[in-house]
């Protein structure tokens, strides 16, 4: 598919993606460097950092840095930002990185919930914090764009750690684009629905059979791409989204609207011959 942005949209933009190592923060960043930004990522594991650090490099031929954090631990998470604003301030923080696993909940340890709430949330509040309170400073214009999810104003069983966090980090962009937006900082989210990628993807929906399944619930009838994710996060980071404030953008298909509208399951469960008996004048399916 052709890239639907002229080549040039983010030129120069700084951007640190954090869990940019893989996934859909890689597939962002990828996204980000094909279209000028310069742009940093940090995660847990050194040797995937520097895997994508290069192979992106060579793809794209951008300026990309990559650097070891634990976004759970508050002091390395601002330690990382003093080395990257001493080569400059960034534009965007991209806040990607997270966990979960699918459990019941009565099974679940408090390090469990401990693990995922510090990376979504606690992480999230550690690079916004750490970048806000520069950005406010300076005086500097500045975006954040946070990774949510489509069970954020649901809930959702069996990923209860990360339902709870995701929620949480919903009201901090709702919060901080009213709060810091008189400053010039925008806040938005996407929320995405199911993508495939490498490691989540597998432990979210662990037989085959089940990936069939939530693709024909989906009313578009299959998973989102990478790349879709990636188009999405350009738009918002970029200058020309400048009046998004807030936001939390669903790209999932339409599946969640799926689940929530009392009669939608009955597209799959009704015959023809039924439908045809429902309309009017003919006979009502129960006489
Ligand atoms: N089910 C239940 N509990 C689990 C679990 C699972 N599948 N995996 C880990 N835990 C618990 C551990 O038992 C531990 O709790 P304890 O200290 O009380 O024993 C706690 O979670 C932390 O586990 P640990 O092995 O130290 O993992 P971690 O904190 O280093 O990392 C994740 C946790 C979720 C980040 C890790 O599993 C991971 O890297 N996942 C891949 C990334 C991912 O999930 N992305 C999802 C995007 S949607």
């Amino acid at each position: 598919m052709p890239c639907m942005f002229q080549p040039d949209l983010l030129l120069n933009k700084r951007i640190l993606i954090t869990g940019g190592g893989t996934g859909l923060g890689k597939a962002a960043a990828r996204r980000f460097l094909e279209l000028g930004a310069e742009v940093y990522i940090c995660g847990r594991r050194e040797e995937v950092l520097s895997a994508t650090k290069q192979e992106l490099a060579e793809r794209t031929g951008g300026r990309i840095h990559a650097r070891r954090c634990d976004v759970r631990d508050a002091a390395a998470v601002e330690e990382m930002i003093g080395v990257i604003w001493a080569d400059g301030p960034l534009d965007v923080l991209m806040n990607n990185a997270a966990g979960n696993f699918l459990a019941r909940t009565e099974d679940l340890s408090l390090g469990a919930f401990q693990s995922v709430i510090g990376i979504v949330l606690m992480g999230s509040l550690h690079a916004t914090l750490a970048c806000g309170r520069r950005w406010l400073a300076a005086k500097r214009p500045a975006v954040v764009l946070n990774v949510t999810t489509t069970y954020t104003n649901t809930g959702s069983a069996y990923v209860v750690p990360s339902a709870v966090a995701k929620a949480g980090v919903q009201a901090l962009t709702r919060s901080l684009a009213v709060e810091w937006g008189d400053r010039c900082i925008r806040m938005n989210a996407i929320a995405p629905g199911p993508i495939p990628t490498e490691g989540a993807f597998s432990r979210l929906l662990p037989r085959p059979e089940l990936e069939q399944a939530a693709k024909d619930r989906n009313p578009l009838g299959r998973f989102g791409t990478p790349e879709e994710f990636a188009n999405l996060a350009a738009f918002l980071v970029s200058d020309g989204s400048g009046y998004i404030n807030g936001e939390v953008v669903t790209m999932d298909g339409g599946e969640w609207l799926q689940g929530a509208g009392e009669f939608s399951v009955l597209g799959r469960q009704l015959t023809n011959d039924e439908w045809e008996r429902m309309k009017p004048g003919k006979p009502g399916k129960n006489s």
